[in-house]
């Protein structure tokens, strides 16, 4: 799927990113469950993630997130809102008509978009296809997930893996050439491996189940291991190819936080430096489709990222799904 070639580019224009405040950290875990702040570091290079306290929805952490991505951008109508999310507050409605409303945008279009941990980068290549059909002059992308309502709190290889958070940026009208412009956009779905990471139970297909475990994320770690690295190696390549642009050109990897080693292996395979490769893993664990924008976030606040780096988005995640895409880092920080 590109946006290339139609009437105009995305360009980035603000950014905002919010983690609940409590953290869970490894020592916690490991008081109820069988692991250790040593094993979860070693395989996942997570030291704590946040988590929501009861009471707080999706809902919550894609407004917070999104008013501050408003607030980065400045004056400006808004015309759609986007949400990444598997965890939207009800089943139905999708939740992006209630995240409008709470920030004062009641009437735009608002819809969901589930491609779970690759959520923002299909968001951006769909915030980007509405600003190009002129269907939209300024859209809010918000990734937002409370992934530990997915989760078996008695579950020890999923628990340590996830968090919860919320990132968004705001996405305008603009020209190919100028820094913040998307694109282009590399996609990809493979359904048939949907049983490698999904929830079995809750959908239409099986509402509900006597196995208290088919409601919880059951995830085949090492097939996705393996998927993850060699799926975001790939379609980097190919996203690198459509841009024009070589390996050394990117200065910045910001790739979907799921484990360190997925983002260190898939770096190498691609002939990266470690230097490139932006990581704030440790603080938060897997967000699910808010891991690129709070790792974006995170990377301009402590100056890894800076206006002008070239960057390169990769995701992948449940569905399977995977994809990337590239832009010119703008002259956009965190509202
Ligand atoms: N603490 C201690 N031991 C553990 C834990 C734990 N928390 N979890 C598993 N183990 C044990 C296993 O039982 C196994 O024991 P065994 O050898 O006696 O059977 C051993 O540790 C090794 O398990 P592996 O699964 O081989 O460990 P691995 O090095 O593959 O790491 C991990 C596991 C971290 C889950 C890794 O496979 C991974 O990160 N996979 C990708 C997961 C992922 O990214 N999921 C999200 C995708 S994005 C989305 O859309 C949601």
């Amino acid at each position: 799927m590109s946006t290339q070639g139609l009437r105009g580019a995305a360009v980035v224009a603000g950014l905002g990113a919010w983690l609940p405040p409590r953290v869970v950290d490894n020592e916690e875990i490991s008081r109820y469950l069988d692991t250790s702040d040593e094993w979860i570091r070693a395989r996942t290079g997570i030291g704590e993630r946040h988590v929501v306290d009861p009471g707080m929805s999706t809902v919550d952490l894609a407004v917070e997130a999104g008013r501050r991505a408003l607030d980065s951008a400045g004056p400006g109508a808004i015309d759609a809102v986007l949400l990444a999310t598997s965890t939207a507050d009800q089943l139905c409605p999708g939740s992006a008509p209630q995240v409008a409303s709470r920030l004062g945008l009641n009437g735009v279009a608002a819809l969901d978009l589930n491609a779970v941990c690759s959520g923002f980068v299909y968001a951006l290549a769909t915030g980007g296809g509405l600003i190009a059909s002129g269907v939209a002059g300024r859209v809010l992308v918000i990734g937002a997930d409370v992934f530990t309502s997915l989760i078996d709190p008695q579950d020890r290889s999923t628990v340590p893996i996830f968090g919860d958070g919320a990132g968004a940026v705001v996405l305008r009208e603009g020209t190919a050439d100028e820094p913040g412009a998307l694109g282009p956009f590399d996609l990809h779905s493979e359904g048939e491996l949907a049983e490698l990471l999904w929830v079995a139970a809750g959908g239409a297909k099986q509402r509900t189940s006597e196995n208290r475990s088919d409601y919880f994320l059951a995830m085949q770690g090492t097939a996705v291991f393996r998927h993850a690295c060699a799926r975001m190696a790939e379609s980097a390549r190919t996203v690198l190819d459509k841009a024009g642009w070589q390996v050394c050109d990117v200065d910045r990897f910001v790739g979907h936080q799921a484990n360190i080693r997925i983002l260190q292996v898939a770096a190498k395979q691609l002939g990266l430096p470690p230097e490139s490769v932006v990581a704030n893993i440790e603080h938060t664990g897997n967000t699910s489709a808010a891991s690129i924008p709070l790792a974006l976030a995170d990377a301009v606040t402590d100056g890894t990222l800076v206006t002008g780096h070239k960057v390169l988005l990769g995701a992948f995640g449940a569905g399977l799904t995977w994809g990337s895409t590239v832009l010119t880092w703008p002259d956009v920080k965190p509202g």
